[in-house]
């Protein structure tokens, strides 16, 4: 099956054709399918957000208005042959989703095709099942997914059974990121910046508080820390940023790190899996894949290039939505959740 999809979920425009191969709802689940990726073309509107530190949800809309056609010009002769076309319903900035929507709607109806929503954060998760040629990764499995607005830990019986173990209460792990990165006056988006100049700092150089994570819970607070941050940068104005980055980093991976390998060990899980935008955070990736393979549990985490926003995850999310007849309403969502 050919699946063309579109992500329009923040400030990435990305339209993808996948072709589907395999039925990853059948028995031993998981490792019965391949997705190739034919297509994935993503437009970052980083330039345009930039000057406003954050992503503005009506210029993003605009983008997207203007990017989508530009991008469906490039695939549009393979892109006729899909059987099946998808969108991001949520969640999102409402306005960004709304670009993407009525963009897939026109087009479904342009080319008589159906057309269904997709979750972006199953995007996410099943983002770990792109790599085609890779063997697949076992269940149960524990899931970290980190992205810029959510922080989200599950545990995994199948592709299609999961537990949502805890989340953050406040900030997400990828928006403290780019929160305190705003506070050193490192430009947007915070997160690549923060791992950049941390790699010439002492991640020792400052104890920052490791929030919650002595609780005996699966759930994240990301919002004192960066408070905390902002209190020690009051107090210390000359200290060295790398430092600060490097203590900072090191604070949100022991959390996040710690959490997830306690829940990989009372579940027993065969396999650890990291998604979302800020798996793209090589000092996480690494260090988790560490403590993972220390307890025998497999450690997979998606190529770099689908770790932040991206429309080939969310067509490889519509196959096994599709058969698995789960529907979306073709409405955006900003909250909708797992
Ligand atoms: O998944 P994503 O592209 O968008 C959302 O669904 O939110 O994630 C974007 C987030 C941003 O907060 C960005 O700063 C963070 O991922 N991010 C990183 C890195 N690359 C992206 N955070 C830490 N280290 C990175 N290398
Ligand atoms: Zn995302």
């Amino acid at each position: 099956m050919k699946i063309l999809a579109i992500e329009t979920s923040c400030d990435d425009t990305s339209i993808a054709l996948i072709e589907a191969k395999g039925n990853p709802l059948s028995k031993n689940n998981s490792g019965n399918w391949r997705i190739k990726i034919l297509k994935n073309f993503v437009s970052s509107q980083i330039k345009v957000h930039e000057p406003f530190g954050g992503v503005v949800p009506t210029l993003a809309k605009r983008e997207h208005i203007k990017n989508l056609p530009i991008l469906w010009k490039r695939i549009v002769k393979q892109g006729k042959k899909a059987d099946l076309l998808a969108v991001t319903v949520g969640p999102g900035l409402e306005p960004a989703l709304w670009a993407g929507i009525e963009f897939a709607k026109n087009l479904a109806k342009e080319l008589n095709k159906p057309l269904i929503g997709v979750n972006h954060l199953e995007g996410h998760l099943y983002s770990n099942w792109l790599v085609s040629g890779k063997k697949n990764p076992k269940f149960p499995a524990i899931i970290l997914l980190v992205s810029g607005g959510h922080t989200i830990l599950l545990k995994m019986d199948s592709l299609t059974k999961w537990k949502k173990l805890g989340e953050t209460r406040d900030d997400a792990a990828g928006e403290a990121f780019d929160k305190v990165a705003r506070l050193l006056n490192l430009p947007y988006p915070g997160g690549p910046q923060i791992e950049k100049i941390a790699k010439e700092g002492n991640s020792k150089s400052v104890a920052f508080p490791r929030p919650m994570l002595r609780d005996k819970n699966y759930e994240f607070s990301f919002s004192g820390l960066k408070t905390s941050v902002l209190y020690y940068l009051r107090d210390n104005p000359k200290t060295n940023k790398a430092d600060m980055a490097a203590s900072f980093q090191q604070a949100v991976l022991d959390v996040l790190i710690g959490k997830t390998i306690r829940a990989a060990k009372e579940f027993n899980a065969k396999s650890v899996l990291l998604c979302g935008g800020v798996a793209a955070n090589k000092t996480l990736r690494n260090a988790l894949k560490k403590e993972s393979v220390k307890i025998g549990a497999e450690f997979f985490a998606p190529q770099f290039k689908f770790n932040t926003d991206n429309a080939a995850m969310i067509a490889a999310a519509a196959y096994v939505q599709k058969l698995r007849k789960k529907k979306y309403r073709l409405v955006a969502k900003g909250d909708l959740n797992l």
